[in-house]
């Protein structure tokens, strides 16, 4: 496994990029937008210089690791030579869908096809393909450079052989790789998300402010943020759609999102990403 192809260059995808290209590997940046590739470049530098500052990576590594990284607009191109492509885009399922076939047909057929979904089905994904034993979920967490957690899930199709594959390789990327089935939010959201939606309730019930919800949890449980505070980090409509993949799949009212979300998501206050969410963000 050399050269690694990310699809999507927002948030999570360039912390991916950023990642592997630490790690040695060869990797193509794809995103639609020239523009965005250029502010993820940028991102990548300026979270390897955080790095720098704090002595774990030196300036030739640095250097090294941007320079392993080449960014692309044009998918077929991008992916031509992929051992791995591993898919970052905006979590939509139609997209998604339509991005693993054009990938069936553009990587080659060795080429692991790997998705940063956070809750679309892996197997609905790898249907679409010739190929579902080599479609995996690869879920990164967000701030990628930092966290430790890769989940891996198996869509039902999916081989052992890759399985293991995914696994050795998120351990070469000093990650802790966890290993899952496909069901709806897997693990992670599946029992994050009903931790936050329980949290705006609260809000939303008048139980407490904002402020004193995310202190309960924080020095309560420790938490490094508030589950109102990561909600904005998230994002409130990534929030939301989550929630909707458990309500639908599940089919149990407990997932139901807060009225308070679906309206906050509806009026466009979608958390640090547009400035405003249960926080400001100036
Ligand atoms: N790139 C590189 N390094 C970064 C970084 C980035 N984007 N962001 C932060 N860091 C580094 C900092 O330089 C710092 O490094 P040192 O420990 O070496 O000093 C360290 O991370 C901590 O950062 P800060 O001191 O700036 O701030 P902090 O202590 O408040 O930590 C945080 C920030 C790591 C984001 C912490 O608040 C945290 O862990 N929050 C919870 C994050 C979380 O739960 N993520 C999962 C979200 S769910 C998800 O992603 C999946 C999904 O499907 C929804």
């Amino acid at each position: 496994m050399k050269s690694i192809s990310v699809i999507g260059s927002g948030t999570m995808g360039n912390g991916i990029a950023h990642v592997f290209a630490q790690h040695g590997y060869t990797v193509a940046l794809i995103d639609i937008q020239a523009a965005q590739l250029e502010k993820a470049m940028a991102t990548i530098s300026k979270n390897m210089d955080r790095q720098v500052s704090k002595g774990s990576l030196s300036e030739e590594q640095k250097t090294e690791a941007i320079s392993r990284i080449t960014t692309f607009t044009d998918l077929q191109e991008g992916v031509k030579n992929a051992d791995l492509v591993v898919e970052a885009a905006t979590e939509n399922m139609a997209l998604k869908l339509d991005i693993f076939r054009k990938l069936d047909e553009f990587a080659p057929k060795k080429a692991i096809l790997a998705t940063n979904t956070s809750s679309i089905s892996i197997t609905k994904i790898g249907a679409v393909t010739q190929r579902p034993e080599q479609v995996i979920g690869m879920h990164f967490m967000n701030p990628v450079p930092v966290m430790k957690l890769v989940e891996v899930i198996r869509g039902y199709a999916t081989s052992d052989s890759v399985t293991e594959i995914i696994m050795n390789l998120s351990k070469k990327l000093s990650k802790i790789p966890v290993e899952v089935n496909d069901y709806p939010g897997f693990v992670a959201n599946r029992i994050l998300m009903p931790m936050i939606n329980e949290a705006i309730y609260s809000l939303y019930e008048g139980v407490a402010g904002v402020e004193e919800i995310d202190t309960v949890m924080k020095l309560g449980m420790a938490h490094p943020m508030g589950p109102l505070q990561l909600a904005d980090f998230i994002g409130l409509d990534v929030c939301l759609s989550i929630l909707r993949v458990l309500h639908e799949g599940f089919g149990n009212p407990k997932y139901a999102p807060c009225p308070l979300l679906v309206n906050m998501v509806e009026a466009g206050y979608k958390g640090a990403k547009t400035g405003e969410g249960f926080y400001l963000y100036t």
